[in-house]
C-alpha cells in the first residue's frame, strides 16, 4: 500500500499571517485542500494522513468532512520542527502494521498545492526499484556558497557547477522501513540537524541510493508573501494546461497582465 503523509505542522512565520499558510485560501480553496484533493484523486495513493499545526486539527477535520475525502485516515498534531513532524508520522504509520509488513510513504509539504499526478505516479513507480526517492528540478539561478566574516558580511567561498545542482521539492518517497531506520540511527546523533527527510537517509544510511525523479516548476512551495500571488496565478494556468502544455499565448497574456487575479473564494 502507499500512504501520502501531508506535512502541515508549520505555522508559516515567513508569510506572516495570523493563521498557518496552509489554511490560506487561494483560488477558492484552502492551500491544504488543494493538496489533499490531488492525493485523493491519485490512483496510486491508498491512504492519506495529515500532521497539522497544534491547535488547528479541527480546521482540517472540517475541510475533510466538507470535501468528503475518503482516503484521509488520520489527522494528528505535528511536532515543533519539520523532522519531528516526520517522526510522528512514522510512529503513526507503524501502528497497525503487521510484523514484516512494509509501506510506501510519500512525504509532501502541505504548502505545495500545485503538485501534479505525473510526479506522484513517478515516485510510486520509482519505489518499485528504490528505497528512497527525491523530487527535484534544475536550478535556473547560480547557487553560491558563502561564509560570514564578522562585520564585513558575507563572502563567496564556492560556486558549484550549476549543471549538477538541483532544487529539491517534495514528495520525498520511501519504504517506511528505510525512513524509520534512518531516523533511528539519527536519534543516536546528539548533533542531529536536518530540514528534509532525504538528507536524513543520505547522512545516516549512506549505502541507500536516493533516486531523483523530475519535479516541475509548478510544484512551488508557498514560503514568502509573494508566493501567495504566484501560486494564485499558477492555479489560473493550471486550470487550462499542464506545465509542459502552457502555450506561448498564455505566457504572453500573463506577461501583459491580461489575466485577472482573484484571491480567496
Ligand atoms: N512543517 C511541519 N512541521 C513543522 C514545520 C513545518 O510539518 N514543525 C511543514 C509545513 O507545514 C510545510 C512544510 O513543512 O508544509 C514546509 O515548511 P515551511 O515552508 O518551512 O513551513 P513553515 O514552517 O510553516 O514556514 P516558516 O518556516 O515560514 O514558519
Amino acid at each position: 500500500r502507499t500512504t501520502a503523509v501531508i506535512l502541515a505542522g508549520g505555522t508559516g512565520q515567513r508569510v506572516g499571517l495570523s493563521i498557518p499558510k496552509q489554511l490560506l485560501k487561494i483560488a477558492g480553496k484552502a492551500v491544504i485542500e488543494h493538496t489533499l484533493t490531488t492525493f485523493e484523486k491519485a490512483d496510486s495513493i491508498d491512504d492519506i494522513i495529515v500532521l497539522m499545526a497544534p491547535g488547528y486539527v479541527p480546521d482540517i477535520e472540517k475541510i475533510v468532512a466538507k470535501a468528503g475525502f475518503t482516503k484521509v485516515k488520520k489527522i494528528i498534531e505535528g511536532g515543533s520542527t519539520r523532522n519531528e513532524t516526520t517522526e510522528r508520522a512514522i510512529a503513526a504509520l507503524g501502528e497497525g502494521l503487521a510484523e514484516g509488513e512494509d509501506l510506501n510513504v510519500l512525504f509532501h509539504d502541505a504548502v505545495r498545492p500545485l503538485l501534479s499526478q505525473r510526479v506522484i505516479d513517478d515516485c510510486v513507480v520509482a519505489l518499485e526499484r528504490f528505497q528512497a526517492v527525491d523530487v527535484a528540478i534544475p536550478s535556473a539561478d547560480t547557487i553560491i556558497v558563502t561564509r560570514t566574516h564578522g562585520e564585513d558580511g558575507e563572502f563567496i567561498t564556492e560556486i558549484p557547477d550549476r549543471s549538477r545542482l538541483r532544487r529539491g521539492q517534495t514528495p520525498q518517497a520511501f519504504k517506511l522501513s528505510t525512513i524509520k531506520r534512518a531516523y533511528e540511527v539519527a536519534a543516536g546523533d546528539p548533533n542531529f540537524q536536518a530540514t528534509d527527510d532525504c538528507s536524513v537517509v543520505l547522512k545516516y544510511l549512506p549505502d541507500v541510493p536516493i533516486h531523483v525523479v523530475a519535479g516541475d516548476e509548478y510544484n512551488m512551495k508557498v514560503t514568502q508573501p509573494v508566493d501567495v500571488f504566484i501560486a494564485d496565478k499558477l492555479f489560473q494556468l493550471a486550470s487550462t494546461a499542464t506545465p509542459e502544455q502552457v502555450s506561448e499565448e498564455t505566457y504572453r497574456e500573463l506577461l501583459t497582465g491580461k489575466t485577472v487575479v482573484v484571491f480567496g473564494g
